[in-house]
């Protein structure tokens, strides 16, 4: 399968699980894409004063992972940014993950995985799966791995 994984990372979290996912997939024999997600600022919560490296189309994929970290309860400007301008995106199965520092999915995670994903609805995508990684937890590496493990069985090599 061709996949892209189209990653928003302010602080390399986001891109660590991303780049994780990328390495356990082309071990399957995927071709994968990674394309980051460039902010021209990452302070503002205002999306619109926020400018973006450029997004690829998603035309050509079979599969878009899609990350970006938790901000203020929600998710990050910029990935509310991208998702609106995607293109090609329509049809699409599409895979969702977020990292978060607080411990509980109530805590910005659930809320960030929520926005992502009724933006890719409305464009006519299709969410199978999502994750959210607790960047604190003593279980962070485990949860990674479950989430790797899941994505790649669910899209086994054929
Ligand atoms: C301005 C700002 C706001 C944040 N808000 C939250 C939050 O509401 N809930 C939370 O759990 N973590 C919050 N975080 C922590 C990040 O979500 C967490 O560190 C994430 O893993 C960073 O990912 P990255 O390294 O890919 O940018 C916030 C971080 C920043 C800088």
């Amino acid at each position: 399968m061709k996949i892209l994984i189209l990653v928003h990372s302010a602080t390399g979290h986001t891109l660590f699980v991303a780049n994780e996912l990328k390495m356990a997939l082309q071990a399957k024999k995927h071709v994968v894409d990674l394309t980051p997600i460039v902010a021209s600022d990452e302070k503002t919560q205002n999306e619109s004063l926020i400018s973006l490296s450029p997004l690829p189309t998603c035309a050509p994929y079979d599969l878009v992972l899609i990350g970006a970290p938790v901000r203020a309860f929600s998710a990050t400007p910029a990935i509310k940014k991208a998702l609106k301008q995607l293109e090609g995106i329509h049809g699409k199965n599409c895979i969702l993950f977020t990292t978060e520092q607080l411990p509980l999915n109530f805590m910005g995670g659930n809320q960030a995985i929520k926005k992502m994903k009724n933006a890719l609805l409305e464009k006519g995508a299709l969410v199978v799966d999502s994750s959210i990684i607790h960047w604190n937890s003593p279980s962070k590496a485990d949860a990674i791995n479950a989430f790797i493990n899941a994505v790649v069985q669910g899209y086994a090599y054929e």
